[in-house]
């Protein structure tokens, strides 16, 4: 299996079924951080749920679809990255992320999602990479806005989320400006 540095002490890798134990201890430390905003926590209850989270992940990863990323913080597994939509036919796909509470601010994430930029881009082909946050949600705002992308809009109360509709933004970056980005 790959892994990727991100930083002296931090890996990012893909996250698979058999990483259930430590992925569902993780989302113990963070659920209630992450749930705010993000929907899959509520997915992952017990050892089972949380295992068959990241079965389905691994499945559609190997239909080059949806797919999880982990990462390690000192060997402990404190978030990840994630593409929900992966279009390779469309040049089309979106990027996610999450972290527990305690690994927020070293940006990790933002490292994270380069690699994932990157490898859509450059070794993917891909035409367009999509961010998606709830309007609140101003912590992965600041992260679709460091990595360069453009707010396109809002979908006005798409998101139902814990009995509340949300807005959703709609962020995204173009092959070109990737490279325009990555050349400066
Ligand atoms: C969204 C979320 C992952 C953002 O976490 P984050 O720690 O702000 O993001 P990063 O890992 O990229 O770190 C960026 C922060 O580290 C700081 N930082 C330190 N070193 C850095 C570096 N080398 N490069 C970039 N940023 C760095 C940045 O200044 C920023 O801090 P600030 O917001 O106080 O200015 C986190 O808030 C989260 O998990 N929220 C709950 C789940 C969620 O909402 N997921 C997104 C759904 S759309």
């Amino acid at each position: 299996m790959f892994s990727i540095d991100l930083a002296e002490d931090a890996r990012m890798f893909p996250l698979e079924a058999r990483h259930a134990q430590e992925f569902f201890e993780h989302i113990e430390r963070g659920r209630e951080f992450i749930g705010q905003y993000v929907g899959f926590p509520d997915r992952a209850t017990d050892l089972d749920s949380a295992r068959a989270l990241l079965a389905k992940y691994a499945a559609t990863a190997g239909e080059d679809g949806a797919r999880f990323f982990g990462i390690r913080l000192d060997g402990t597994l404190v978030g990840g990255v994630l593409f929900p939509t992966f279009e390779a036919h469309y040049g089309n796909c979106e990027i996610g992320c999450w972290l527990e509470p305690d690994a927020a601010g070293r940006g990790l994430v933002t490292k994270a999602c380069q690699v994932l930029i990157d490898y859509a881009f450059g070794e993917r082909g891909m035409h367009r990479v999509e961010w998606h946050a709830a309007s609140g949600n101003k912590k992965s705002l600041a992260v679709a806005a460091r990595l360069g992308m453009t707010r396109e809009g809002v979908m006005r109360e798409n998101y139902l989320h814990r009995g509340v509709r949300q807005d959703t933004e709609v962020w995204s970056i173009l092959s070109r400006e990737w490279a325009a980005t990555r050349s400066a």
